[in-house]
């Protein structure tokens, strides 16, 4: 069977290529980023990287931007997230053109998913990614199903509330400020945890059978494997939570390649809709 790319290839005589931008030294964002770019390199598509000083100003990424909206060869632009702290991401993101904005951030890209239209724009990343999980276990259709997400983020909480509202589950987004979480929780069918904190949704949060999507991604100290170790861990506590859920997603290993996978989709679908 041939490749979304080779199909492309072959009879469109386009290549995908995406530009992934970071700015800074933060390791796991240079990790993250290297993963992506090494995909779409996996992918066939034509893969670049642009790996900015963390001193870079508003303007020299404007003017990336900007050049990388006008290059013919690139069909989809990622900035990682987050910026160092002097840079203001909004108007960073605002500047991708939507047509290009595979993460899907760029207002008329999040306008399209809040108001059901989920074909005509891109979807973000992460959401779309644990979408793919609910639907393994739930079906298409999440009609009389309760989904609680924790987490009101522009990058993932609310495009994540939007996507499970329009597959007709009845949906509720907690946050830091929501009173008395875990009894919110325990009422889920679905439960998606993004707070970036560790391990904090306990067994008895977790509603019987729930389907428990974790999206954090914490570092901890992990004295058992030695001096100055650590390992990565999600929101949810997992193992307590595994013996109450009837599906979860595991940190590392869960979520994080599906958004990936995602980014590989939307850069495929940018690239057809150019190739007309
Ligand atoms: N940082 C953490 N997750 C993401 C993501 O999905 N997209 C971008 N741009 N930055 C991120």
């Amino acid at each position: 069977m041939k490749t979304s790319t080779e199909v492309l290839e072959k009879e469109a005589g386009v290549t995908p290529g995406l530009a992934v931008v970071i700015v800074g030294n933060d390791p796991a964002s240079r990790a993250y980023v290297t993963s992506k770019s090494k995909m779409a390199k996996e992918c066939g598509f034509l893969s670049v990287q642009h790996t900015l000083p963390e001193e870079t100003t508003q303007e020299e990424l404007a003017r990336l931007i900007e050049t990388l909206n006008g290059d013919e060869a690139i069909h989809g632009i990622l900035v990682q997230l987050p910026l160092p702290k002097h840079l203001s991401s909004e108007p960073v993101i605002q500047s991708i053109s939507p047509e290009k904005d595979v993460d899907g951030l760029h207002v008329v890209n999040a306008g399209k998913v809040t108001t059901g239209d989920l074909d005509g724009g891109l979807l973000s990343c992460t959401p779309a990614g644990a979408m793919v999980f609910v639907r393994h276990v739930h079906g298409q259709d999440l009609s009389g199903l309760n989904a609680v997400v924790i987490g009101r983020s522009n990058l993932f909480g609310k495009p994540m509330s939007a996507l499970l509202l329009a597959a007709n589950a009845t949906v509720t987004t907690a946050h830091s400020r929501t009173k008395d979480l875990a009894s919110v929780c325990r009422n889920a069918d679905i439960l998606v945890a993004a707070v970036g904190r560790a391990e904090m949704v306990k067994a008895d949060w977790v509603k019987p059978g729930a389907t428990v999507i974790d999206v954090g991604i914490n570092r901890v100290d992990a004295p058992e494997k030695g001096e100055g170790k650590s390992r990565l861990v999600g929101d949810v506590a997992f193992d307590e939570c595994a013996k109450v859920a009837s599906a979860i997603t595991p940190v590392p290993g869960g979520v994080g390649p599906m958004t990936i996978a995602m980014l590989m989709a939307n850069t495929v679908i940018a690239a057809h809709r150019k190739a007309g």
